[in-house]
């Protein structure tokens, strides 16, 4: 039987100068809600890495150590959304706290967060300054944090922008981070089309056509050195299995100093905070179970498992047609609908629609898009069901249409082709059912199941997974 732990040969991966401190150049993506908690970050840090804690919306536990619920008393989303702020800074504390102990002064800690999570600045302040000295560093993504040097700055933490592009941190180094380069811990660069969770494709690429790496990251290397930053490394994450495959990335000339970022592998390991239905399911991944969409009430693409929750999403987007009030262009054929006025929509559309509402999809939906959606009552009903309970935890939502911001809207109209994602990202990081709810992923996940070291079932420790990971495998 193989030896799971054995080392093989490729060149020696050496530490790394990542925000002031010599770590192994292997780190542990942030994941929400509760997914990189506590309890996995800091066995990364004590592995020699840099672990990093979610601080979106993580777990504030009770003296056991037992994750306390987070319920909900507030009549209007503005309460709601402040008792959510309030879960989120305890959670944020407690998870640093525990990484701290886990770590036992190895490696480093960073904390991640969304730049585009309701209350991102008044969440990250307190989270900082309630755990001064613990934590090293924030990666932020998702929007543009131009702020996000200046928070980490004042703290004297390090900052690690998470971009998809050399544009994209351009723009945030000339606006912004000039100002405070001497806290830039190291630019993370995500590829967009295989990272797990959101994914940072802008209108210049193709969701359907995949970019190499390397050229991008060189491109962004350039930009770099044109700022003076030569020696900052670059974060490279999303789709780093085996560093076998990356051998000619590390101590290249051309790229600088590079590290590499684990989300999905991360994922199961002895620590990891998942069920054990989610890690099951990790290990039977085929390739092409996992989907690029862009279903996100933020608006981003993202990645997830294409299970019933997905499905279910992507057959709602499907049973969708344009309408108009009145008859007006192609718009000639009345289509009655149940508990609503008649709509026009054109004669195909008027066959698909009836031939919805026969399978039983009666409810017609209105989008902001002038298009009606066809779901079942039940659909329905859970769909307004979670619009009401709203508790504002994005900047802007669409299926809400909540915003963090004087107003509490967006002025757009809410979506019902979009979803909860904090209602979904808290059941299934909570022992919620694997089919029934968002499970994101990276698209490399199907290695688990073709990769020997996890053949009969094997989860390592973290320990031993970073160990692997060093060897090339
Ligand atoms: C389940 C899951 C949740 C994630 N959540 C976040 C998140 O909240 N914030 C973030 O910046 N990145 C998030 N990511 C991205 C990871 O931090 C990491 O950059 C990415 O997964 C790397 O690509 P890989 O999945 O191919 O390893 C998530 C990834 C996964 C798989
Ligand atoms: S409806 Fe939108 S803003 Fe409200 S809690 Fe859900 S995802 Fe967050």
């Amino acid at each position: 039987m193989e030896d799971k732990t054995k080392s093989r040969q490729m060149k020696p991966l050496n530490s790394i100068r990542l925000g002031g401190r010599e770590v192994l150049p292997l780190i542990e993506g942030g994941k929400g809600i509760s997914i990189s908690s506590g309890l996995s970050s800091g066995p990364w840090a004590l592995a020699g890495g840099i672990g990093t804690i979610s601080a979106v919306n993580a777990d504030f536990c009770d003296d056991a150590g037992n994750p306390v619920p987070q319920i909900y008393h507030g009549r209007t989303r503005l309460d709601r959304h402040n008792e959510l702020v309030k879960y989120a800074i305890d959670g944020g504390v407690t998870q640093v706290k525990k990484a701290h102990e886990l770590r036992n002064g190895s490696g480093s800690l960073n904390i991640n967060i969304l730049w585009e999570m309701g209350a991102a600045e008044r969440i990250l302040h307190a989270v900082l300054e309630r755990t001064k000295g613990l934590v090293h560093g924030v990666t932020c993504g998702a929007g543009m944090p131009y702020k996000l040097a200046e928070i980490c700055s004042g703290y004297g933490v390090h900052y690690y922008p998470i971009i998809s592009s050399a544009r994209a941190f351009s723009a945030l180094w000339k606006r912004a981070y000039r100002k405070f380069a001497d806290f830039l811990g190291a630019v993370v660069y995500e590829d967009p089309w295989l990272a797990g969770g959101h994914n940072g494709l802008s209108n210049q690429e193709d969701p359907k056509v995949p970019e190499d790496p390397y050229p991008r990251v060189r491109l962004l290397r350039e930009r770099m050195r044109e700022f003076g930053l030569d020696e900052t490394p670059i974060i490279m994450a999303g789709g780093v299995w085996y560093l076998r495959d990356w051998e000619d990335w590390i101590d290249s000339k051309e790229l600088g100093p590079v590290a590499f970022q684990f989300g999905t592998r991360a994922l199961l390991t002895k620590e990891s905070p998942i069920s054990d239905a989610w890690k099951e399911r990790l290990m039977t991944l085929k390739d092409g179970d996992v989907l690029l969409h862009r279903f996100s009430p933020t608006g981003f693409y993202s990645s997830a498992v294409r299970n019933n929750y997905l499905k279910e999403l992507e057959e709602r987007n499907e049973r969708q047609i344009a309408f108009s009030i009145e008859e007006v262009g192609d718009h000639t054929a009345e289509l009655k609908l149940v508990r609503a006025r008649p709509v026009y929509v054109t004669p195909g559309d008027l066959l698909r629609g009836k031939k919805w509402m026969k399978m039983g999809y009666t409810e017609a939906l209105r989008t902001p898009d002038q298009t009606l959606i066809f779901v079942t009552r039940e659909r329905r009903e859970s769909i307004r069901r979670d619009q009401v309970d709203c508790m504002g935890c994005l900047s802007q939502c669409l299926f809400s249409n909540w915003a963090d911001n004087e107003k509490h809207s967006s002025g757009r109209k809410a979506d019902p082709r979009s979803f909860c994602i904090q209602k979904t990202l808290q059941d299934i990081a909570h022992n919620g059912s694997i089919q029934e709810n968002l499970m994101f992923a990276g698209h490399n996940a199907f290695n688990f199941r073709k990769d020997p070291f996890y053949s009969n079932g094997f989860v390592p420790t973290v320990k031993q997974l970073v160990e692997r990971i060093q060897t090339g495998d």
